[in-house]
């Protein structure tokens, strides 16, 4: 399987004009430094908060400092993300700011811009690590530790439950890091807990309404959960959707954990409806600018800038709802 994802990928590239070979003989690109720069922002979707914040930040930080920022939005298509990075890399961009969609297919993208020696600097998602790594093939990687947050989710059911609980699990897009790392940290975490089981996991590709209609299929085909672990808050909110629709109270009958801190989710918890988010703060403006103004100017940037992220609860949700997105 491996074998023949890498001879996909190996091919991805050289569709593009470059060999396998050659590209990982290739130096990292530098960057020179200058007033103003033009910077490709290569988003994944918009279809959620978490993103239109993320991408409102990203503006933001670049009109604060006077750069063209050439923004693509792939509408949920890893083919369209890298056909975006292609279209960046023939527009000339300094830099190229790329949240992978999903952990394999972008592997060619960021192939073809190191190969055309433009630096690329990973937002908020990570691409697969046997494939390509930080320092040598893209600068660094920008965002949380997915594993932390899946862990602190199933650790806050834990408490909540007192280690009791038939859960179903809402992954996120499947072959994304976050939905990898986020289940792998819950996972692990229960694994020494016997009273708590995952009696059914299903992908909602961190969607709303997909994880709506995935949570009312789930819940007629498992009536005995207890708890839901969603991997982001809109699927968290689609599932409560789905709860209410069961005649179910969320909140009682059934527990709900998830992962992002957006404003729904600080409602929820404040109306009883959801027991806890761990937070997955999406403002990268400031920080993706500031690393990029240090990879300029030649100093040597950690493979891994590592966003910390806050815990939401009963105990904070009203006083820190005013800020949420
Ligand atoms: O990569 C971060 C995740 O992507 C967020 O949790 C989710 O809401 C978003 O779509």
């Amino acid at each position: 399987m491996l074998r023949r994802t890498f001879l996909m990928l190996a091919a991805g590239v050289a569709t593009l004009g470059v060999s396998a070979a050659a590209v990982s003989a290739q130096e990292l690109p530098k960057l020179k430094q200058k007033d103003k720069y033009k910077v490709g922002f290569a988003q994944t979707e918009s279809n959620n908060p978490w993103r239109i914040a993320q991408t409102e930040s990203m503006k933001a930080e670049a009109a604060k400092l006077g750069y063209q920022l050439v923004y693509t939005d792939a509408a949920g298509s890893a083919a369209k993300q890298v056909a975006d990075v292609n279209s960046m890399i023939a527009q000339g961009v300094d830099l190229i700011f790329l949240a992978p969609r999903e952990e394999k297919p972008l592997i060619p993208a960021v192939m073809a811009a190191k190969k055309a020696g433009i630096p690329v600097i990973l937002l908020d998602r990570n691409v697969d690590q046997s494939l390509a790594k930080a320092g040598k093939d893209y600068v660094t990687f920008i965002g949380s530790d997915f594993v932390e947050e899946g862990r602190r989710a199933a650790e806050a059911l834990d408490k909540a439950t007192n280690g009791t609980a038939k859960i179903i699990q809402l992954e996120g897009t499947t072959g994304s890091s976050p939905a990898n790392d986020r289940r792998k940290g819950f996972e692990d975490y229960i694994k020494n807990k016997p009273g708590m089981k995952i009696i059914a996991s299903q992908s909602g590709d961190f969607a709303r309404d997909k994880g709506r209609q995935v949570a009312e299929t789930l819940l007629q085909a498992h009536p005995d959960a207890t708890a839901i672990y969603a991997h982001n808050d809109e699927m968290a909110i689609g599932a409560i959707s789905a709860l209410e629709a069961a005649g179910k109270k969320p909140g009682q009958d059934v527990q709900i954990v998830s992962i992002d801190g957006t404003r729904d989710a600080l409602q929820a918890i404040i109306d009883g409806k959801m027991l806890a988010t761990v937070e997955c703060n999406p403002k990268f403006g400031p920080k993706a600018f500031e690393t990029m103004a240090r990879y300029a100017k030649g100093e040597q940037i950690e493979p891994w800038v590592v966003n910390t992220d806050r815990f939401f609860d009963k105990s904070n949700a009203k006083q820190l709802i005013a800020d949420a997105y």
